[in-house]
C-alpha cells in the first residue's frame, strides 16, 4: 500500500522500543472524537487502541500561537508514535496520526518533509496547490512532495489519518492560506 520510498523505512522501525514508561497527556480538545474513530474500527485504526493511554496528544506551536481559524485548534491534533520525540524515537522518520473533528478547515500549508498521509477513518476532502478539491475515503494514500502547499477540510465525521515524514523532520509545517 505505501510507496516502496516510504514503506521500508516504516518496516525498520522497532515497535518493541516504544517508550511507554510514562503516561500521555490527553488534554487536548480534539481527542473528544476519539472515541468515535476507534469504534468505527478497521485495520488502520485497531491497532492504534492498544498503545492510547500512552499517548501525547500535541499541536505545531505556530499553530498554537496563530490560529489559523476560530474553530481549528479545539478540533485539531495529532500523536507522534515514531520520530523525533515520538513513543519510538526515530531521527529517520516522523510517523504519526492527525485528527481533525468535523466540519474542520486545515488551510494550505506547507512543509519541506516529503509527505504521505494513509486516510484510516473518515472521508474528508483534500487538496495540493490550486488543484480542484478531492474526496479521498478511507484508505487513499495522498503524497506531498517537498513544500508542496496542501490543504485538508473534513465534512460531517471526525478524519483520522496516519502520516509519514521523510527529509527534514525538524521544520514545522506553516500555514500559508486562510
Ligand atoms: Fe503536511
Amino acid at each position: 500500500m505505501l510507496p516502496a520510498d516510504f514503506a521500508a523505512p516504516v518496516r525498520a522501525i522497532d515497535a518493541g522500543k516504544a517508550n511507554i514508561e510514562k503516561s500521555g497527556s490527553g488534554d487536548l480538545p480534539v481527542r473528544r472524537y476519539w472515541p468515535a474513530v476507534m469504534a468505527k474500527g478497521g485495520k488502520l485504526i485497531d491497532p492504534l487502541a492498544s498503545l492510547a493511554p500512552y499517548y501525547r496528544w500535541v499541536q505545531t506551536s505556530n499553530y498554537v500561537a496563530s490560529p489559523p481559524n476560530p474553530t481549528f485548534l479545539p478540533n485539531y491534533g495529532y500523536v507522534v508514535l515514531a520520530g523525533p520525540g515520538g513513543l519510538v524515537e526515530s531521527t529517520e522518520l516522523a510517523l504519526g496520526f492527525l485528527l481533525l473533528g468535523p466540519e474542520t478547515h486545515y488551510p494550505s500549508h506547507q512543509h519541506p518533509a516529503v509527505e504521505i498521509y494513509v486516510v484510516a477513518a473518515g472521508t474528508a476532502e483534500w487538496r495540493k496547490g490550486d488543484d480542484p478539491w478531492r474526496v479521498e475515503p478511507v484508505g487513499s494514500v495522498i503524497r506531498h512532495e517537498t513544500m508542496m502547499p496542501h490543504a485538508t477540510r473534513t465534512l460531517a465525521e471526525p478524519l483520522l489519518a496516519i502520516y509519514i515524514w521523510q527529509g527534514d523532520l525538524k521544520t514545522n509545517a506553516r500555514i500559508i492560506a486562510s
